[in-house]
C-alpha cells in the first residue's frame, strides 16, 4: 500500500516538473516573440501615423522628422481635450510649415468625434481628418474621408475665409454642406474645426517653439514653455516641448 502511494506521489511530482518545464519554455517563447516583434510593431504604428499625417501635410512640403518634432498640448477647452495630446510640427529647412494636432467635437450625434487638424503656419487649413467617431453609417459617417470627400471642404479655409458668421453648415446660414437628414454631425465638426483654428491663432508661436533640442532627440522630462520663453517660430529650433494649460471658459 505504502509503495503504491510512493509510486503515485513520484508520478505526480514528475508530471508537475514536466508541466513546469513546458510552462517555462512557453513563457520564454512568448517573451522572446514579444521582444523580437515589439520593434516591428512600433515601426509599423509609426509608419501608419506618418501615412495619416502625410494625407494632411504632404511629405514634399517639409523635410524634418515629423514624428519626432512634437510638442505636448495640455488639455484645452477650445480643442475639447481632457488629456495631453501631441502636435506634430512640419518644417522645411528649419522654417515652420504646418502643425497637426488633435481636437474633439464633443457633440456628434453619437458622442465625441475625434479629429486631426493640420494648419499651415499662415493660418490656412492644410487638412482635417476624422480619426474616431461613432456616427451612424450612411448618415453622419460621411465626415470620414473614407466615406466621402466632405472633409476636404476645409482645405485652405482659415479664420477669415469664410468670415466667422459663415463658419456654419448651410442650414444654419454658413458655407459648409450638411448631409441629407444628418445635420448634427457636420455641424459639430465645423464648430470643432473653427475652434481648432482659434486655438492655432492664439498659440501659433508657442506651437512652433521648442526647448532647443534637435529634432528627433529624446527628451524624458521637458519643462513647459512659459509665455516669456516662447520665441519667434521662424528662428526656433525643432524639438519637443509642452504647451501650458489654457482655459477658455
Ligand atoms: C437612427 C438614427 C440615426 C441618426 N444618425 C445621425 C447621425 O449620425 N448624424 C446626424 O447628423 N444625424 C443623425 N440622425 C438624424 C438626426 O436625428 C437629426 O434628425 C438630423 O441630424 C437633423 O438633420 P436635418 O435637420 O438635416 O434633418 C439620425 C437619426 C436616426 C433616427
Amino acid at each position: 500500500m505504502k509503495s503504491l502511494f510512493l509510486q503515485y506521489r513520484k508520478s505526480i511530482l514528475s508530471t508537475t516538473a514536466l508541466l513546469s518545464v513546458f510552462a517555462i519554455i512557453g513563457a520564454l517563447m512568448v517573451g522572446l516573440t514579444y521582444i523580437s516583434t515589439a520593434d516591428d510593431i512600433r515601426r509599423n504604428e509609426e509608419l501608419q501615423l506618418l501615412k495619416q499625417l502625410n494625407t494632411i501635410v504632404p511629405a514634399e512640403l517639409y523635410n524634418n522628422d515629423l514624428l519626432s518634432d512634437t510638442i505636448t498640448i495640455k488639455p484645452n477647452t477650445l480643442l475639447g481635450t481632457s488629456e495631453d495630446t501631441l502636435a506634430y510640427r512640419a518644417r522645411k529647412d528649419g522654417k515652420p510649415v504646418a502643425a497637426v494636432f488633435s481636437s474633439i467635437a464633443p457633440n456628434g450625434y453619437n458622442g465625441a468625434i475625434h479629429i486631426l487638424v493640420g494648419v499651415f503656419y499662415d493660418g490656412r487649413i492644410a487638412g482635417v481628418r476624422v480619426v474616431k467617431h461613432h456616427e451612424t453609417p450612411g448618415l453622419g459617417d460621411a465626415v470620414d474621408a473614407s466615406r466621402s470627400d466632405w472633409i476636404l471642404g476645409f482645405n485652405n479655409k482659415s479664420l477669415d475665409n469664410p468670415k466667422e458668421k459663415l463658419w456654419k453648415v448651410k442650414r444654419d446660414g454658413g458655407v459648409f454642406d450638411q448631409f441629407t437628414g444628418a445635420t448634427i454631425t457636420p455641424r459639430a465638426v465645423v464648430k470643432a474645426v473653427y475652434n481648432a483654428l482659434l486655438y492655432f491663432n492664439e498659440n501659433r508661436e508657442k506651437l512652433f517653439a521648442s526647448n532647443g533640442k534637435a529634432a528627433g532627440e529624446k527628451t524624458a522630462d521637458t519643462p513647459p514653455i512659459s509665455k516669456s520663453e516662447s520665441s519667434e517660430a521662424g528662428n526656433s529650433k525643432p524639438g519637443k516641448a509642452t504647451l501650458e494649460q489654457q482655459s477658455h471658459d
